[in-house]
């Protein structure tokens, strides 16, 4: 994340509360400045030099509490802060907002923030959380503009099963993320991002695959939504964590990744191919378990869709196609080759002989080639890369016009 930005961060009396810590401690990691507020009953659940150690900043609780950095300190924090997340949220905390009781620190710090996202995640029993009046509350909340994260369903401190749980820290992240990471530079467009490898089967039990993790696609996605684009991202089976912003198209063979894809590009207006999509699939898959027989065993392969051709061919003057192209030798030549044949306006270029790059890593180290230029990145995360290319792919939409 870049330049230092503040998230109030609220906590109040549940169980869950000891999550919170995890999450002040991603959001410091992350450079950003916590503010940790607490109602009495939180304290009872964990103690506020657990933040005060993990942030740097006094942990408020009582409405008159001081830290001297402000004068007026709810006031001073509520104008202060660029996202406001109340994790975990109570029943009673909710009421309160939703009816404008303001008695404590955290409420009235809640209720003066009017210029940033507020966002709630509402923990405890799943009877209390069904309840008529909760559920109003909430409904309330949201009509004034707050944002509520539906708990999830598990094990809860009361012994039952069901909903009204508190998301995990890591899911929490990522509506912080959405909020403080980026300038919203994508707003009203829409992105179409492919992940992963593909699956052809040989027969029910075995199929053809390669060795792509899905993390670069996944972290375009990531990086788009947080931008602020409206992401559809067409996925092969991966193991990474599915963005939580995008509209998700699981598929498995490239058969199934076209259909996906030529439906959801037609009002797209940038397309990252970044999947890598079988070129061959076996011709005929057997409808039986294939047995052991002879020495040899041959099996006759056809060719795929190539997706990218297919868009490039049909590519409206506004789109915006971006490839691929995982390369062992002459990674320029052979990359802008495709840049042309498939009628591409950038392609991300990477050598599976760089250190750092490639198939399964966290990084990557990749060259941006477009028709007139071609931009080598430094080694990167895959977040940072993503970042590098959608910046690339702005200059190169606004030079357009
Ligand atoms: N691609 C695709 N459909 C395919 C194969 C590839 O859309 N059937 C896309 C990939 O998503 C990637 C780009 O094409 O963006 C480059 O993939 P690559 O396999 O390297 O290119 P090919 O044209 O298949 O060339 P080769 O395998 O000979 O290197």
């Amino acid at each position: 994340m870049g330049q230092k930005k503040t998230v109030v961060l609220g906590v109040t009396g549940g169980i869950a509360a000891y999550k919170t810590a995890t999450l002040a401690s991603m959001l410091v990691k992350s450079n950003l400045d916590v503010q940790v507020l607490m109602t009495e009953n939180a304290t009872k659940f964990i103690s506020p030099i657990v933040f005060e150690t993990l942030t740097g900043h006094k942990c408020l609780v009582d409405t008159f509490d001081r830290n001297f950095e402000f004068n007026v300190e709810h006031v001073a924090l509520a104008k202060l802060a660029d996202v406001v997340m109340v994790a975990p949220a109570t029943a009673n905390v909710i009421g309160k907002l939703a009816n404008g009781i303001a008695d404590d620190m955290l409420t009235t710090t809640v209720m003066a923030c009017r210029k940033c996202r507020k966002i709630l995640a509402p923990a405890m029993n799943t009877e209390m959380y069904l309840n008529p009046v909760v559920q109003d509350n909430m409904k309330k909340l949201e009509g004034y503009g707050y944002e509520i994260i539906a708990p999830a369903s598990g094990h809860l401190a009361c012994g039952d099963a069901g909903l009204g749980k508190m998301p995990e820290p890591e899911v929490l992240y990522e509506y912080i993320y959405r909020e403080v990471a980026f300038e919203k530079d994508l707003t009203g467009k829409k992105i179409l991002v492919t992940a992963g490898p593909t699956q052809e089967a040989i027969d029910p039990v075995r199929y053809i695959t390669n060795h792509s993790s899905g993390k670069m696609g996944y972290a375009l996605a990531r990086v788009c939504a947080a931008r602020g684009a409206e992401v559809v991202l067409v996925t092969g089976p991966t193991a990474v964590p599915k963005p939580l912003f995008a509209k998700i198209i699981q598929v498995t063979t490239a058969k199934e990744m076209f259909e996906a894809v030529k439906e959801e590009a037609e009002d797209a207006d940038i397309v990252c191919k970044a999947a890598a999509v079988a070129d061959y699939r076996p011709k005929a898959v057997s409808s039986e378990k294939i047995k052991k027989a002879d020495k040899v065993l041959s099996l006759e392969l056809e060719k795929t869709d190539d997706i990218l051709l297919y868009l490039g061919s049909r590519k409206k003057p506004e789109q915006f196609l971006c490839g691929f192209a995982m390369e062992t030798e002459n990674l320029a030549g052979n990359s802008r080759a495709k840049l042309e044949k498939k009628n591409l306006d950038m392609i991300a270029a990477n050598s599976l002989r760089e250190e750092g790059a490639g198939f399964q890593n966290d990084t990557n180290r990749i060259t941006l080639i477009t028709r007139k230029d071609e931009i080598p990145l430094p080694l990167l995360s895959k977040e940072e890369t993503a970042v590098r290319i959608i910046d690339k792919i702005l200059e190169e939409i606004s030079t357009r016009r």
